[in-house]
Formats: structure tokens, C-alpha cells, sequence
């Protein structure tokens, strides 16, 4: 597949370009032995609340939805040192990204690719750790699902794109390394990428990714 085909790249924040269990892994000592836990529920629920909102047709922003989920999750695990929470949710503004990510933006830029974001995360968030990042310089445009209210995978949220690189979904080379987003965007119409960062187990059979990758690097050569 040549590289000017897909000449727009659109990436998913959380999972994909931060690694939203490094705050846990960060304070795993005070953590505690449920430390892997604690991080797995957190990030479950946050999912699992905004699919439910949008299903109700209601919206909260992600960071509220982050801050809810966490409180839950603590609340499931009473060994855990409560006093974490604000540094645990501290770890949203000013997250590391994955390290391939800076270096696969360049490259992609220096090809004349276009690269946005497109996340359920709050403007604010998605600002603060692009900037925490410094990976601000390469991408052309920041996409929050907080401009409609609706959460991923509704179909509606990968329109936002389209509309905005005035393109057609095949023409939109989507990654992700959360499955069920990729399966969304596959669905969408987007030539979709799993970027399976953690090894996990294929799923959703009837709606598969056009290809899987480890991490980012392997779209330099796709
Ligand atoms: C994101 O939209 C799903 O958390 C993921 O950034």
C-alpha cells in the first residue's frame, strides 16, 4: 500500500499515544498489591460510563467521567492508599507519550502527511498532554468528541473527522490500540490500524482492523 494513498493519519489519545496505566505503575509500590486492578477498573469504567451516557443521549465531560471512575475504583479497593487520588488523576495532564510516537509523527510529517487526534478526551486534557508531550508541532488538528457530546464508537464521532479533512472515510488511515475503537472506525468506513501495544487477544471477528500492528513504527513501512 503506498504511503500517499493514506496521506491522513488519525490517532486515538488514550491507550495509544499516552499510556493511561503508567500513573498506577508510577505509585505501584503505595498502590499496593492491587495495583493492576486498581488501574484495569479504572479505565473500564471510565469507558464503560461514557458508552452508557451516550446510549442514554446524556453527556458528562471525560474528565469528570475519569475523576468518577477512579473514586469507584478506589472504592473497590480499600488497600489502596486513598490519598493517591489527585496524583493518580494528575498523571492525565501531563502524561508521557509512548516512546515511538514522537519519531513516527516526524517521520509521517516529513512525508507530507496530514496527523490529527481524535479523542473522547476533553479539550483541556487532550491540550495539556499534547503540549506535556511535545508532540503539539505535528499535528494538524486536535479533535475532542466534546464539540458534539456524544462519545466513541457512535458513528457520528469518526464523522468529525471527514467533515473536517473534507475527505472520504477510506482516505482516513485510523490507529488505535483499543480494539472496540478500532472496530468503530472500521465500521465507520476508516482503514483501520490496531496498534496492539499490550499483546491483547483478537475480539470483535466480524469487524476487523485492515492491519495490526505492536506499536507505531510499522506505519512507516506499511
Ligand atoms: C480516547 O478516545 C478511547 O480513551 C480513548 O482517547
Amino acid at each position: 500500500m503506498s504511503h500517499s494513498q493514506h496521506s491522513i493519519y488519525v490517532f486515538d489519545a488514550y491507550g495509544t499515544l499516552f499510556d493511561v496505566h503508567a500513573a498506577v505503575r508510577k505509585h505501584a509500590t503505595a498502590v499496593g498489591p492491587d495495583a493492576q486492578f486498581l488501574s484495569e477498573l479504572w479505565r473500564a469504567k471510565q469507558l464503560e460510563y461514557s458508552w452508557m451516557l451516550t446510549l442514554m443521549g446524556r453527556y458528562r465531560d471525560f474528565w469528570a467521567l475519569t475523576e468518577e471512575a477512579l473514586d469507584y475504583a478506589l472504592a473497590r479497593v480499600p488497600s489502596a492508599d486513598h490519598s493517591l487520588r489527585d496524583k493518580l488523576l494528575g498523571a492525565y495532564w501531563s502524561c508521557d507519550c509512548y516512546a515511538d510516537v514522537p519519531e513516527v509523527f516526524q517521520q509521517l510529517k516529513q512525508r507530507g502527511a496530514r496527523l490529527a487526534v481524535l479523542s473522547n478526551g476533553s479539550p483541556k486534557m487532550l491540550q495539556a498532554a499534547i503540549a506535556n508531550a511535545g508532540i503539539g508541532d505535528s499535528l494538524d488538528e486536535v479533535i475532542s468528541v466534546d464539540e458534539i457530546r456524544i462519545y466513541k464508537p457512535d458513528p457520528r464521532v469518526y464523522d468529525l473527522v471527514t467533515t473536517r479533512f473534507r475527505a472520504f472515510p477510506e482516505a482516513i488511515s485510523f490507529q488505535s490500540s483499543n480494539r472496540w475503537d478500532a472496530a468503530g472506525a472500521s465500521a465507520y468506513g476508516f482503514r483501520s490500524v490496531w496498534i496492539n501495544r499490550n499483546g491483547m487477544p483478537e475480539e470483535y471477528n466480524d469487524i476487523r482492523p485492515a492491519a495490526v500492528l505492536p506499536n507505531l513504527t510499522g506505519l512507516l513501512t506499511l
